[in-house]
């Protein structure tokens, strides 16, 4: 049966590859009557209106990382909400005419947002113990069932400590929409960029968001709510994970949870119909198998150990924390001459290795399994051209290996797994690589996501979601780490994949491409007009 599905996973990927002649397969235009709602509301649930931060968390940019020397704050509504502004809800709206669209803290493939969110809380004041959806529209939490105190202590002398658990879906149809075969890659980016920006929204509370490794995909499915009727078919959310928050200085006794809890949890009776998102759908059906193929098993649950690597440099900002995570957003266009200095792409590169103790990589999702392959166009004290960073010890010597003969492994730092392949002017690769793209050549660098893919698939088929997320949450530290240094960075997920290994002389898919980003200086669109988040709530 694993052959099976490995079989088809590596299906999907090669189907879904892009090529110079032939893009992955799509509707190839915008069927705009469709259009799906990127907002869930769950009709005739009871809703609880969240308090907006009146004074956004005093925390530094390494805040944002680094977990000791914080005070936790209490679990009540209040800092529940601020937690999940900071993570999930809107960042801004933009109009341009009469066009208006909403902007996420979490970034998304086109600003679909197939990612939901929920909450399964404790009695908290006057909020009843529960399942909640969290609506980022109206920054509200939607009732889905009741939890009841005795069900809940269970939950608590489990995990050896006071906490809540958060978990997040994928709505296939919302990114397919658009992106019609490829959509089932963009939807696990960005589970793994709402994955970040939880941990590092969670950080700035003083919580450490934890992924119960072990569950099942069934059991958070039943856990959500997601199996009860009223889904229209293509609009079901498909389970991505549960996590666990709780005070960071707690050591979290399991990663799994007992039958009799689960099954204590599935007994529930869950109120409200969700809203339909689009009046006609179109069935890429090749996502819904391999979703199916991919399903997380019940697995033993592991504790993993990241190192206590410490930072290769000191790096500041001139903003706090909640302004960086406010002010992300994708660049739509870079000033060609803007550039960053090495030091500060250094710091960037830093900040993705994943430690103990430090958001968001200590979610505890999988082993490091993705370097960075970079094309350096504009940085100070750096010659242009093509550069590797290497993310874990282990692949540096089988990724030499693979690699083209004439890359030169020139290391740029001492201790630090950065190195030269080959100088020499990149842009116009990195523009034809990224789908044409002017953002991959005209920034100061842009990179693509090398990840260890095979050997893992065959394994654990499941794995090559997480794989995604791996690579999501990556580029959401990106996001903010181009924020931090006053610049600005954007996801990329259109590129032609087997240039891209054909670039490093890779034969095979030992390693893929998963996911490209770029980073530079903005050029600002002056036709749009921003307006803040939450302004429209007056009106609800
Ligand atoms: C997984 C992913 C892939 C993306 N791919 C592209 C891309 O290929 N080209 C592009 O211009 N923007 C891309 N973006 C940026 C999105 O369009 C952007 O996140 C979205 O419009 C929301 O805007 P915001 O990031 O400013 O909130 C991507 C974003 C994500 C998360």
């Amino acid at each position: 049966m694993q052959r099976q599905e490995f079989k088809a996973v590596i299906d999907y990927h090669e189907k879904t590859k892009h090529h110079f002649d032939r893009y992955a397969r799509s509707l190839g235009y915008m069927d705009w009557e469709n259009q799906p709602n990127p907002f869930r509301f769950y009709e005739d649930t009871t809703v609880i209106p969240l308090p907006l931060l009146e004074s956004d968390p005093r925390a530094d940019y390494m805040d944002l990382y680094q977990r000791r020397g914080k005070t936790s704050l209490p679990f009540n509504q209040k800092n529940i909400a601020g937690f999940l502004e900071l993570s999930l809800g809107l960042s801004a709206w933009k109009a341009d005419g009469a066009t208006r669209w909403s902007l996420r803290m979490n970034p998304s493939s086109g600003n679909l947002h197939p990612t939901e969110g929920y909450l399964i809380i404790p009695r908290m004041e006057s909020i009843p113990g529960g399942v909640y959806h969290y609506n980022a529209l109206t920054h509200a939490l939607e009732r889905r069932a009741h939890v009841s105190s005795a069900c809940w202590q269970q939950v608590e002398s489990h995990f050896g400590t006071k906490g809540f658990m958060i978990g997040i879906s994928s709505i296939f149809w919302r990114e397919s929409w658009k992106y019609g075969e490829r959509a089932f890659r963009y939807c696990n980016h960005d589970a793994g960029h709402a994955l970040a920006a939880l941990s590092l929204s969670a950080n700035l509370c003083g919580w450490k968001v934890t992924y119960l490794n072990a569950l099942s995909d069934e059991a958070i499915e039943r856990l959500l709510g997601l199996t009860k009727k009223g889904y229209p078919e293509l609009e079901k959310e498909h389970p991505d994970c549960l996590c666990f928050v709780y005070p960071y200085q707690k050591e979290l006794t399991s990663r799994r949870l007992p039958d009799e809890i689960i099954s204590a949890l599935d007994d529930l009776s869950f109120n409200g119909n969700p809203n339909q998102l689009s009046p006609e759908y179109i069935n890429w059906e090749i996502i819904y198998k391999t979703a199916e193929f991919t399903r997380k098993p019940i697995t033993d649950e592991h504790i993993y150990d990241y190192g206590r690597r410490p930072w290769s440099s000191v790096s500041s900002s001139q903003f706090s924390a909640a302004e960086i995570i406010r002010k992300r957003r994708s660049a739509t266009s870079f000033d060609s001459n803007g550039s960053v200095t090495k030091a500060q792409l250094l710091s960037m590169l830093d900040k993705t290795i994943a430690r103990n103790g430090c958001a968001p990589f200590d979610v505890e999702l999988i082993q490091p399994q993705t370097h960075l392959f970079l094309f350096i166009h504009n940085v100070e004290d750096l010659l242009p051209g093509l550069y590797f960073f290497f993310r874990n010890d282990h692949d540096i010597a089988e990724i030499k290996q693979i690699s083209k003969p004439e890359f030169v492994w020139r290391p740029i730092e001492d201790n630090f797994p950065f190195f030269l392949l080959k100088t020499g002017n990149c842009k116009r690769d990195a523009i034809m690589v990224s789908c044409h793209q002017e953002i991959a050549g005209y920034s100061a660098f842009s990179l693509g996501m090398i990840t260890k893919f095979q050997t893992i698939i065959a394994k654990e088929p499941y794995r090559y979601r997480h794989l995604f997320w791996e690579t999501g949450m990556i580029g959401q530290v990106f996001y903010l780490e181009a924020e931090a240094h006053g610049v600005r960075g954007t996801g990329i997920g259109c590129f032609f994949d087997d240039a891209v290994h054909d670039m490093l002389g890779f034969g095979d898919n030992q390693y893929q491409s998963l996911y490209h980003f770029t980073i530079g200086v903005p050029v600002d669109d002056p036709r749009l007009t921003t307006y803040p988040p939450y302004h429209h709530l007056k009106n609800f």
